[in-house]
């Protein structure tokens, strides 16, 4: 896995809670990356080195910087560190571009919609800038949904996006803690609900259609059940988690168990407590263990089971590319005593 430091070159407060980090290309070889692909950024925190994925909120053929937004989590160690201390000017260290929330294009698609809430739509802001200029054949509809125009990121840039696409582009606003606008039929009150989607795909070829989603789990099951009931094939959905969603169902099984994780030739034996995944207390432990996504979608934090069993829980996509031996160590709970896993980084 390739690493880069990047210069901080301009900071944008995008709202009150959300700045973009726009970083300088490296000078020699410059980072290649999809639109709807995201940056590890990583920073020492009171002595412990914390990763967090960041989705590009810039387009690779519209920006020369490369820009990653980020929201405050209530209470969240990372987002918080960087919207408080983060300068222009400061060094960076990120992890290669990963992911596989990316845009590609068939002949079919003629009609692209882009269902986001919050910070959700950093990808789809960068597929958006993406698809305007490369695809402009393809009509783009974005249905975004957040508390008030306050905390719309990238509000402004849309509005100038629509200016300029008024064509091929239509953002519906969905507002939680304002009124619906007597004057604009754009902006609406409450959440992104099926009755809405349904109208909207109303007399829509669906076939012609792709969906891409990227916010919480109640919109994007909403969103997933109105296209399946459109037969909408499971090929043109596409959606990116931002967080982990445990259901304490599947922890009946799990019990506080000692594991043993060898990593750059020593092993170390740690309590993993039933809940936290063998990542977590792993870090918890001191070892700085290689990660990113912390939701099962990329590899960074695999390892091989030698002894003991384990499960995964809370995989936000089936992941067939495993061996039966190789576990993600961000979803994995010990099932048995004697664990014993390596990694081979
Ligand atoms: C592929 C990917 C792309 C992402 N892209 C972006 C992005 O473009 N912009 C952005 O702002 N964030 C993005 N995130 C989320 C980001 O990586 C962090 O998870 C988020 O900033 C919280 O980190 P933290 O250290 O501040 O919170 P933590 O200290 O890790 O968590 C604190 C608490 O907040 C909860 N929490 C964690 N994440 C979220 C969340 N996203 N929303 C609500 N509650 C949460 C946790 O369950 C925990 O209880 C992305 C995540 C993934 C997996
Ligand atoms: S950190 Fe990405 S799969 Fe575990």
């Amino acid at each position: 896995m390739k690493k880069y430091t990047l210069k901080v070159q301009e900071i944008r407060q995008e709202t009150a809670d959300t700045i973009t980090l726009c970083f300088k290309q490296p000078g020699l070889k410059k980072i290649k990356y999809l639109a709807g692909q995201y940056l590890t950024l990583s920073f020492r925190i009171n002595g412990r080195r914390y990763s967090r994925p960041y989705s590009f909120s810039s387009s690779p053929t519209v920006d020369s910087l490369l820009e990653t937004t980020i929201k405050r989590v209530p209470n969240g160690i990372f987002s918080n560190y960087v919207n408080d201390t983060i300068q222009t000017g400061d060094v960076v260290e990120v992890l290669e571009p990963m992911g596989d929330f990316i845009y590609t294009h068939d002949e079919e698609t003629k009609v692209l919609y882009l269902w986001g809430v919050g910070s959700g739509i950093t990808p789809l802001f960068s597929i958006l800038k993406e698809v305007l200029v490369v695809q402009p054949l393809i009509q783009v509809r974005l249905v975004y949904g957040n508390k008030n125009v306050n905390s719309t990121i990238f509000q402004a840039k849309l509005d100038e996006l629509l200016a300029k696409y008024s064509d091929r582009l239509e953002v519906w606003h969905f507002h939680t803690q304002s009124e619906a606008s007597t004057f604009n039929s754009f902006v609406k009150s409450g959440r992104i609900n099926a009755e809405f989607i349904i109208n909207l795909l109303h007399g829509e070829e669906i076939a012609k259609t792709k969906h891409y989603i990227c916010g919480p789990i109640g919109m994007k099951e909403t969103i997933k059940t109105v296209l399946e009931t459109l037969q909408c094939p499971e090929k043109a959905i596409f959606s990116e988690d931002f967080e982990l969603v445990k259901n304490p169902k599947d922890f009946e099984q799990i019990s506080t168990q000692e594991v043993t994780v060898a990593f750059e030739s020593i092993a170390t034996t740690l309590t993993v407590e039933k809940g936290k995944s063998v990542l977590e207390a792993a870090l918890d432990a001191g070892l700085e263990l290689p990660y990113s996504c912390q939701t099962g979608s990329c590899d960074t934090c695999k390892a091989t089971l030698k002894t003991g069993s384990m499960r995964m829980i809370g995989l936000t996509k089936e992941r067939h590319d495993l061996e039966s031996n190789e576990f993600l160590l961000c979803c994995s709970h010990p099932l048995t005593e004697g664990v014993c896993i390596e990694i081979a980084h």
